[in-house]
């Protein structure tokens, strides 16, 4: 599923984003751009910050 459809980035892409440092809508906006163009996914994108960082992959942020 598309996390961008304006950039067709796919929710793994963001993810690993995510993973590598991206930890704001700006932020992942520079690493692939999702979030760039019409800015509807922007909410999604602030959701799936929020679950990495409340998830299983805590440790790995702090
Ligand atoms: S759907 Fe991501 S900027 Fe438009």
């Amino acid at each position: 599923m598309y996390a961008c459809i304006c950039h067709g980035v796919p929710d793994h892409e963001v993810d690993q984003c995510i993973r590598d440092g991206a930890h704001s809508e700006d932020a992942i906006g520079e690493a692939c751009q999702a979030g760039t163009g019409c800015g509807n996914c922007r909410d999604r994108l602030a959701d799936m910050i929020e679950s990495y960082f409340s998830g299983d992959a805590v440790s790995a942020a702090a």
